[in-house]
Protein backbone atom coordinates (compact mmCIF):
# COMPACT_ATOMS: atom_id res chain seq x y z
CA UNK A 1 0.00 0.00 0.00
CA UNK A 2 3.00 2.39 0.57
CA UNK A 3 4.57 1.61 -2.43
CA UNK A 4 1.26 2.38 -4.40
CA UNK A 5 0.63 5.94 -2.17
CA UNK A 6 4.45 6.79 -3.14
CA UNK A 7 4.08 6.18 -6.69
CA UNK A 8 0.67 7.26 -7.35
CA UNK A 9 2.70 10.73 -5.86
CA UNK A 10 3.97 11.51 -9.48
CA UNK A 11 0.35 10.70 -11.71
CA UNK A 12 -1.40 13.83 -11.92
CA UNK A 13 -2.73 15.54 -14.90
CA UNK A 14 -5.66 12.66 -15.87
CA UNK A 15 -7.64 15.77 -16.96
CA UNK A 16 -5.00 17.23 -19.33
CA UNK A 17 -5.03 13.55 -21.32
CA UNK A 18 -8.73 14.68 -22.33
CA UNK A 19 -7.84 18.37 -22.93
CA UNK A 20 -5.10 17.13 -25.64
CA UNK A 21 -7.33 14.17 -26.87
CA UNK A 22 -10.49 16.93 -27.24
CA UNK A 23 -8.51 19.16 -29.50
CA UNK A 24 -7.44 16.17 -32.06
CA UNK A 25 -10.48 14.88 -31.66
CA UNK A 26 -12.60 17.51 -34.58
CA UNK A 27 -10.27 16.87 -36.90
CA UNK A 28 -11.47 15.07 -39.79
CA UNK A 29 -14.99 14.68 -38.65
CA UNK A 30 -18.01 12.95 -40.26
CA UNK A 31 -21.70 13.20 -40.58
CA UNK A 32 -21.26 9.70 -38.85
CA UNK A 33 -19.23 10.56 -35.84
CA UNK A 34 -16.55 9.04 -37.22
CA UNK A 35 -13.11 10.76 -38.71
CA UNK A 36 -11.42 10.83 -41.85
CA UNK A 37 -7.64 11.78 -41.48
CA UNK A 38 -5.72 10.05 -44.36
CA UNK A 39 -2.18 9.53 -44.72
CA UNK A 40 -0.48 12.58 -45.89
CA UNK A 41 -3.95 14.49 -46.24
CA UNK A 42 -4.17 18.16 -44.80
CA UNK A 43 -6.23 16.29 -41.96
CA UNK A 44 -2.90 14.45 -41.00
CA UNK A 45 -0.92 17.45 -41.29
CA UNK A 46 -3.34 19.47 -38.93
CA UNK A 47 -3.50 16.19 -36.31
CA UNK A 48 0.97 16.89 -36.63
CA UNK A 49 0.36 20.58 -35.91
CA UNK A 50 -2.02 20.20 -33.04
CA UNK A 51 0.61 17.29 -31.72
CA UNK A 52 3.27 20.27 -32.34
CA UNK A 53 1.41 23.25 -30.51
CA UNK A 54 0.56 21.13 -27.66
CA UNK A 55 3.95 19.82 -27.39
CA UNK A 56 5.69 23.31 -27.75
CA UNK A 57 2.93 24.53 -25.12
CA UNK A 58 4.45 22.28 -22.74
CA UNK A 59 7.84 23.55 -23.28
CA UNK A 60 9.31 20.38 -25.22
CA UNK A 61 11.29 20.34 -28.43
CA UNK A 62 9.80 19.62 -31.45
CA UNK A 63 11.80 18.57 -34.42
CA UNK A 64 9.41 17.05 -38.39
CA UNK A 65 11.82 14.68 -40.12
CA UNK A 66 11.59 14.63 -43.83
CA UNK A 67 8.84 12.63 -44.10
CA UNK A 68 6.68 14.32 -41.39
CA UNK A 69 7.13 12.60 -38.66
CA UNK A 70 7.04 14.48 -35.63
CA UNK A 71 9.44 13.56 -32.75
CA UNK A 72 8.94 15.32 -29.15
CA UNK A 73 11.89 15.82 -26.59
CA UNK A 74 12.96 17.23 -24.07
CA UNK A 75 15.46 18.65 -26.24
CA UNK A 76 16.34 18.33 -29.90
CA UNK A 77 19.17 16.06 -30.02
CA UNK A 78 18.06 13.33 -32.75
CA UNK A 79 21.12 10.72 -32.27
CA UNK A 80 20.97 10.62 -28.04
CA UNK A 81 19.85 6.75 -27.24
CA UNK A 82 16.44 7.17 -25.60
CA UNK A 83 13.35 5.46 -25.10
CA UNK A 84 10.80 6.07 -27.91
CA UNK A 85 6.86 6.34 -27.22
CA UNK A 86 4.25 7.05 -29.46
CA UNK A 87 1.92 6.00 -32.28
CA UNK A 88 0.27 7.19 -35.33
CA UNK A 89 -2.26 10.42 -35.79
CA UNK A 90 -4.02 9.03 -39.56
CA UNK A 91 -7.07 7.26 -39.79
CA UNK A 92 -9.23 5.23 -42.14
CA UNK A 93 -11.77 6.93 -43.63
CA UNK A 94 -14.73 6.86 -41.44
CA UNK A 95 -12.39 5.61 -39.05
CA UNK A 96 -12.60 6.16 -34.70
CA UNK A 97 -10.94 9.00 -32.56
CA UNK A 98 -9.12 6.94 -30.80
CA UNK A 99 -7.01 4.93 -32.95
CA UNK A 100 -3.56 5.67 -32.80
CA UNK A 101 -4.21 9.00 -31.18
CA UNK A 102 -3.75 7.59 -27.64
CA UNK A 103 -0.53 6.22 -28.01
CA UNK A 104 0.55 9.47 -29.11
CA UNK A 105 -0.74 11.59 -26.10
CA UNK A 106 -0.33 8.70 -23.75
CA UNK A 107 3.88 8.88 -24.81
CA UNK A 108 3.74 13.03 -24.06
CA UNK A 109 1.79 12.24 -20.74
CA UNK A 110 4.66 9.60 -19.58
CA UNK A 111 7.28 13.01 -21.09
CA UNK A 112 5.40 15.47 -18.95
CA UNK A 113 6.18 13.57 -15.84
CA UNK A 114 9.53 12.76 -16.58
CA UNK A 115 9.65 16.81 -16.75
CA UNK A 116 7.75 17.82 -14.06
CA UNK A 117 9.37 15.24 -11.78
CA UNK A 118 13.05 15.57 -12.99
CA UNK A 119 12.83 11.67 -13.39
CA UNK A 120 16.43 11.04 -15.69
CA UNK A 121 14.68 8.76 -18.50
CA UNK A 122 15.67 9.48 -21.62
CA UNK A 123 12.46 9.53 -23.77
CA UNK A 124 10.86 10.72 -26.66
CA UNK A 125 7.58 10.99 -28.28
CA UNK A 126 7.12 10.29 -32.06
CA UNK A 127 3.80 10.34 -34.11
CA UNK A 128 4.12 8.77 -37.08
CA UNK A 129 2.57 9.45 -40.50
CA UNK A 130 0.88 6.61 -43.00
CA UNK A 131 0.46 4.21 -40.44
CA UNK A 132 -2.86 3.00 -42.11
CA UNK A 133 -2.60 1.07 -45.27
CA UNK A 134 -6.04 2.53 -46.51
CA UNK A 135 -4.33 5.86 -48.39
CA UNK A 136 -1.40 3.71 -49.98
CA UNK A 137 -2.14 0.02 -49.75
CA UNK A 138 0.98 -0.21 -47.77
CA UNK A 139 1.04 -0.09 -43.85
CA UNK A 140 3.27 1.90 -41.33
CA UNK A 141 5.46 3.67 -44.09
CA UNK A 142 6.47 6.47 -41.69
CA UNK A 143 7.87 3.94 -39.13
CA UNK A 144 9.23 1.92 -41.80
CA UNK A 145 11.04 4.95 -43.02
CA UNK A 146 12.77 6.11 -40.07
CA UNK A 147 13.63 2.16 -39.57
CA UNK A 148 14.82 1.67 -42.72
CA UNK A 149 12.76 -1.22 -43.46
CA UNK A 150 10.66 1.18 -46.26
CA UNK A 151 13.23 2.65 -48.93
CA UNK A 152 13.05 6.22 -50.12
CA UNK A 153 13.19 4.67 -53.39
CA UNK A 154 9.84 2.89 -52.95
CA UNK A 155 7.79 5.96 -52.33
CA UNK A 156 7.27 6.90 -56.05
CA UNK A 157 5.47 2.96 -56.13
CA UNK A 158 3.28 3.70 -53.28
CA UNK A 159 0.16 5.31 -55.07
CA UNK A 160 -2.92 6.53 -53.68
CA UNK A 161 -6.55 6.00 -55.22
CA UNK A 162 -6.14 9.11 -57.87
CA UNK A 163 -2.78 7.26 -58.55
CA UNK A 164 -0.68 10.01 -57.26
CA UNK A 165 2.85 8.62 -55.99
CA UNK A 166 3.30 9.11 -52.50
CA UNK A 167 6.91 10.54 -53.68
CA UNK A 168 4.95 13.73 -55.47
CA UNK A 169 2.55 14.04 -52.56
CA UNK A 170 5.74 14.42 -50.21
CA UNK A 171 7.40 17.06 -53.04
CA UNK A 172 4.26 19.03 -53.37
CA UNK A 173 4.34 19.33 -49.56
CA UNK A 174 7.47 20.74 -49.09
CA UNK A 175 8.78 17.71 -47.48
CA UNK A 176 12.90 16.25 -48.34
CA UNK A 177 11.45 12.40 -48.91
CA UNK A 178 14.51 11.73 -45.96
CA UNK A 179 13.43 10.18 -43.03
CA UNK A 180 14.93 11.14 -39.54
CA UNK A 181 18.14 8.39 -38.98
CA UNK A 182 17.45 7.77 -35.24
CA UNK A 183 20.64 6.71 -32.88
CA UNK A 184 20.26 3.60 -31.45
CA UNK A 185 17.45 3.25 -29.55
CA UNK A 186 16.63 2.49 -25.70
CA UNK A 187 13.60 0.36 -26.70
CA UNK A 188 10.04 1.54 -28.44
CA UNK A 189 6.89 1.26 -25.97
CA UNK A 190 3.43 1.93 -27.99
CA UNK A 191 0.02 2.20 -26.37
CA UNK A 192 -2.87 1.37 -28.57
CA UNK A 193 -6.47 0.78 -28.72
CA UNK A 194 -7.18 -3.25 -28.42
CA UNK A 195 -9.14 -2.94 -31.59
CA UNK A 196 -10.85 -6.57 -30.40
CA UNK A 197 -12.86 -7.59 -27.53
CA UNK A 198 -11.17 -9.80 -25.50
CA UNK A 199 -10.16 -7.13 -22.94
CA UNK A 200 -13.80 -5.92 -23.14
CA UNK A 201 -15.26 -9.08 -22.74
CA UNK A 202 -13.32 -10.33 -19.85
CA UNK A 203 -13.06 -7.14 -18.17
CA UNK A 204 -9.57 -6.47 -17.98
CA UNK A 205 -7.83 -3.25 -17.61
CA UNK A 206 -5.12 -3.89 -19.76
CA UNK A 207 -3.56 -6.23 -22.42
CA UNK A 208 0.47 -6.86 -22.32
CA UNK A 209 1.36 -7.74 -26.08
CA UNK A 210 3.28 -10.82 -26.83
CA UNK A 211 3.06 -10.63 -30.66
CA UNK A 212 1.79 -8.68 -33.72
CA UNK A 213 0.34 -10.63 -36.11
CA UNK A 214 1.74 -10.20 -39.89
CA UNK A 215 -0.13 -9.03 -42.96
CA UNK A 216 0.05 -10.27 -46.90
CA UNK A 217 -2.01 -8.35 -49.12
CA UNK A 218 -2.98 -8.87 -52.49
CA UNK A 219 -4.56 -7.07 -55.07
CA UNK A 220 -6.93 -9.22 -57.46
CA UNK A 221 -7.78 -8.35 -60.67
CA UNK A 222 -10.25 -10.13 -62.80
CA UNK A 223 -11.03 -9.89 -66.45
CA UNK A 224 -14.50 -10.42 -67.61
CA UNK A 225 -16.43 -9.48 -70.37
CA UNK A 226 -18.87 -6.06 -70.34
CA UNK A 227 -21.93 -6.43 -71.79
CA UNK A 228 -25.49 -5.58 -71.91
CA UNK A 229 -27.54 -6.98 -68.83
CA UNK A 230 -30.84 -7.37 -70.87
CA UNK A 231 -29.19 -8.69 -74.13
CA UNK A 232 -26.84 -11.10 -72.60
CA UNK A 233 -28.27 -14.47 -71.80
CA UNK A 234 -27.07 -15.75 -68.81
CA UNK A 235 -24.67 -18.79 -70.00
CA UNK A 236 -23.13 -16.31 -72.38
CA UNK A 237 -21.58 -13.83 -69.72
CA UNK A 238 -17.66 -13.85 -67.94
CA UNK A 239 -19.49 -11.47 -65.31
CA UNK A 240 -16.18 -10.60 -63.20
CA UNK A 241 -18.29 -9.64 -60.19
CA UNK A 242 -19.96 -12.36 -60.09
CA UNK A 243 -16.54 -14.44 -60.02
CA UNK A 244 -15.26 -12.12 -57.87
CA UNK A 245 -18.16 -13.09 -55.18
CA UNK A 246 -17.50 -16.42 -55.47
CA UNK A 247 -13.55 -15.80 -54.58
CA UNK A 248 -14.62 -13.54 -52.04
CA UNK A 249 -16.69 -16.64 -50.33
CA UNK A 250 -14.06 -18.83 -50.79
CA UNK A 251 -11.34 -16.85 -49.09
CA UNK A 252 -13.89 -16.45 -45.87
CA UNK A 253 -14.08 -20.17 -45.84
CA UNK A 254 -10.47 -19.96 -45.85
CA UNK A 255 -9.47 -17.76 -43.20
CA UNK A 256 -12.92 -20.03 -41.06
CA UNK A 257 -10.67 -23.38 -41.56
CA UNK A 258 -7.28 -21.30 -40.31
CA UNK A 259 -9.15 -19.80 -37.61
CA UNK A 260 -7.94 -22.06 -34.67
CA UNK A 261 -4.24 -20.59 -35.48
CA UNK A 262 -5.85 -17.07 -35.19
CA UNK A 263 -5.82 -16.35 -38.95
CA UNK A 264 -8.01 -14.24 -40.17
CA UNK A 265 -8.48 -13.48 -43.88
CA UNK A 266 -10.41 -10.26 -45.66
CA UNK A 267 -11.73 -8.85 -48.97
CA UNK A 268 -12.12 -5.42 -47.41
CA UNK A 269 -11.81 -3.22 -50.84
CA UNK A 270 -13.95 -3.87 -54.45
CA UNK A 271 -13.66 -1.73 -57.19
CA UNK A 272 -16.13 -2.62 -60.11
CA UNK A 273 -16.32 -1.22 -63.33
CA UNK A 274 -18.74 0.18 -64.69
CA UNK A 275 -20.50 -0.16 -62.12
CA UNK A 276 -23.70 0.25 -63.51
CA UNK A 277 -27.34 -1.17 -63.09
CA UNK A 278 -27.93 -2.72 -66.49
CA UNK A 279 -24.29 -3.86 -67.28
CA UNK A 280 -22.86 -6.95 -66.65
CA UNK A 281 -19.61 -6.13 -64.78
CA UNK A 282 -16.61 -6.06 -66.80
CA UNK A 283 -13.44 -5.76 -64.91
CA UNK A 284 -13.35 -5.96 -60.97
CA UNK A 285 -10.37 -5.46 -58.46
CA UNK A 286 -10.22 -7.05 -54.93
CA UNK A 287 -7.83 -6.22 -52.03
CA UNK A 288 -7.38 -8.94 -49.75
CA UNK A 289 -5.80 -8.96 -46.25
CA UNK A 290 -4.90 -12.47 -44.62
CA UNK A 291 -3.29 -12.05 -41.24
CA UNK A 292 -2.03 -14.09 -38.55
CA UNK A 293 0.27 -15.05 -35.98
CA UNK A 294 2.08 -18.09 -37.43
CA UNK A 295 3.33 -18.03 -40.60
CA UNK A 296 2.36 -21.65 -41.38
CA UNK A 297 -1.16 -21.21 -40.93
CA UNK A 298 -1.26 -17.95 -43.11
CA UNK A 299 1.30 -19.20 -45.93
CA UNK A 300 -1.58 -22.54 -45.92
CA UNK A 301 -4.27 -19.42 -46.97
CA UNK A 302 -2.24 -17.97 -49.20
CA UNK A 303 -1.38 -20.91 -51.43
CA UNK A 304 -5.01 -22.07 -51.10
CA UNK A 305 -6.24 -18.43 -52.52
CA UNK A 306 -3.89 -19.22 -55.08
CA UNK A 307 -5.54 -22.42 -55.91
CA UNK A 308 -9.32 -21.14 -55.40
CA UNK A 309 -8.16 -18.10 -57.55
CA UNK A 310 -7.81 -20.53 -60.45
CA UNK A 311 -10.01 -22.67 -60.26
CA UNK A 312 -13.14 -20.36 -59.69
CA UNK A 313 -12.16 -18.30 -63.32
CA UNK A 314 -10.79 -21.03 -65.00
CA UNK A 315 -14.55 -22.77 -64.44
CA UNK A 316 -15.78 -19.15 -65.30
CA UNK A 317 -13.55 -18.73 -68.48
CA UNK A 318 -12.15 -15.28 -67.11
CA UNK A 319 -8.52 -13.84 -66.89
CA UNK A 320 -7.03 -12.66 -63.59
CA UNK A 321 -3.56 -10.91 -62.20
CA UNK A 322 -2.87 -11.63 -58.56
CA UNK A 323 -0.21 -9.54 -57.35
CA UNK A 324 1.38 -9.15 -53.61
CA UNK A 325 1.19 -5.87 -52.49
CA UNK A 326 3.04 -6.57 -49.16
CA UNK A 327 4.21 -8.87 -47.20
CA UNK A 328 5.57 -9.15 -43.35
CA UNK A 329 6.07 -11.76 -40.90
CA UNK A 330 4.67 -11.98 -37.72
CA UNK A 331 6.58 -10.46 -34.77
CA UNK A 332 7.55 -11.15 -31.48
CA UNK A 333 7.72 -8.54 -28.41
CA UNK A 334 9.79 -8.41 -26.03
CA UNK A 335 10.05 -10.73 -23.06
CA UNK A 336 11.86 -8.57 -20.63
CA UNK A 337 9.52 -5.63 -21.14
CA UNK A 338 6.36 -7.80 -21.32
CA UNK A 339 7.62 -9.44 -17.77
CA UNK A 340 8.25 -5.70 -17.04
CA UNK A 341 4.88 -4.77 -17.75
CA UNK A 342 3.19 -7.40 -15.79
CA UNK A 343 4.86 -6.65 -13.12
CA UNK A 344 4.50 -2.61 -12.88
CA UNK A 345 0.35 -3.01 -13.05
CA UNK A 346 1.18 -5.91 -10.48
CA UNK A 347 2.37 -2.83 -8.70
CA UNK A 348 -0.41 -0.51 -9.23
CA UNK A 349 -2.96 -3.41 -8.86
CA UNK A 350 -4.29 -2.87 -12.22
CA UNK A 351 -5.55 -6.17 -13.95
CA UNK A 352 -3.88 -6.98 -17.40
CA UNK A 353 -3.39 -10.39 -19.23
CA UNK A 354 -0.78 -11.36 -21.79
CA UNK A 355 -2.18 -11.62 -25.14
CA UNK A 356 -1.57 -11.32 -29.05
CA UNK A 357 -2.35 -8.32 -31.50
CA UNK A 358 -4.44 -8.99 -34.30
CA UNK A 359 -4.14 -5.91 -35.58
CA UNK A 360 -0.49 -3.84 -37.18
CA UNK A 361 0.50 -1.68 -35.34
CA UNK A 362 4.37 1.07 -35.86
CA UNK A 363 5.49 -1.30 -33.01
CA UNK A 364 5.97 -3.91 -35.70
CA UNK A 365 8.78 -2.16 -37.48
CA UNK A 366 11.17 -2.22 -34.46
CA UNK A 367 10.94 -5.10 -32.74
CA UNK A 368 14.20 -6.67 -34.91
CA UNK A 369 16.39 -2.86 -33.57
CA UNK A 370 15.17 -2.79 -30.43
CA UNK A 371 13.40 -3.66 -27.40
CA UNK A 372 9.45 -3.31 -28.16
CA UNK A 373 6.69 -3.48 -26.11
CA UNK A 374 3.20 -2.13 -26.54
CA UNK A 375 0.31 -1.95 -23.53
CA UNK A 376 -3.42 -2.51 -24.37
CA UNK A 377 -6.29 -0.71 -23.28
CA UNK A 378 -10.05 -2.06 -23.92
CA UNK A 379 -12.25 -0.16 -26.36
CA UNK A 380 -16.01 -0.57 -26.17
CA UNK A 381 -17.45 -4.00 -27.47
CA UNK A 382 -14.03 -4.12 -29.33
CA UNK A 383 -15.40 -1.58 -32.13
CA UNK A 384 -12.70 -0.36 -33.82
CA UNK A 385 -11.96 1.23 -37.73
CA UNK A 386 -15.42 2.14 -36.93
CA UNK A 387 -17.15 5.50 -36.01
CA UNK A 388 -18.43 3.90 -32.80
CA UNK A 389 -14.97 3.42 -31.73
CA UNK A 390 -14.90 4.26 -27.74
CA UNK A 391 -12.52 3.62 -25.11
CA UNK A 392 -11.66 5.25 -21.93
CA UNK A 393 -8.92 8.21 -21.17
CA UNK A 394 -9.04 6.51 -17.40
CA UNK A 395 -7.48 3.24 -18.69
CA UNK A 396 -4.83 5.07 -21.05
CA UNK A 397 -4.17 6.85 -17.88
CA UNK A 398 -3.63 3.40 -16.38
CA UNK A 399 -1.42 2.22 -19.04
CA UNK A 400 0.98 5.38 -19.18
CA UNK A 401 1.02 4.14 -15.49
CA UNK A 402 2.18 0.96 -16.07
CA UNK A 403 4.56 1.86 -19.06
CA UNK A 404 5.99 4.97 -16.69
CA UNK A 405 6.33 2.66 -14.02
CA UNK A 406 8.41 -0.03 -16.06
CA UNK A 407 10.83 2.69 -17.71
CA UNK A 408 11.72 3.54 -13.53
CA UNK A 409 12.20 0.38 -12.62
CA UNK A 410 15.23 -0.43 -15.47
CA UNK A 411 16.33 2.97 -15.42
CA UNK A 412 16.73 4.06 -11.97
C1 LIG B 1 -4.01 -1.09 -38.64
O1 LIG B 1 -4.90 -0.48 -38.10
C2 LIG B 1 -4.26 -2.36 -39.24
O2 LIG B 1 -4.89 -2.41 -40.32
O3 LIG B 1 -3.91 -3.37 -38.61
MN1 LIG C 1 -6.01 1.54 -37.43
MN1 LIG D 1 -3.67 2.17 -34.98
Amino acid sequence: MKIVQKVEKIYNDYKILGEWFNKFSTVGRQKTGGVTRLAYSSEEDEMHRIFKDISEDLGFAVETDGVGNTFVGLQKNKNKRCYLIGSHLDSVPNGGIYDGVLGVIGGLLILKWIKDNNIDIPVKVVAFRCEESSAFGKATIGSGLVTGKVKEEELCNFKNKKGESLKDILKSKGFLTKSYKLGELEGYIEIHIEQGRVLWDKNIELGIVTSIAAPKRFKLSIYGRQDHSGATPMMMRKDALSTASEVILEIEKLGRVESIYSTVATVGEIYETPNALNVVPGFVELGIDIRGIESKSINRVVSELKNSIKRITDKRGLNYKLTMTSSSEPVKLDDTIVKGLKRSSEKLKLSCIEMPSGAGHDAMEFADITKTGMVFIPCREGISHNPKENASLKQLYNACKIVCEYLKEVSL
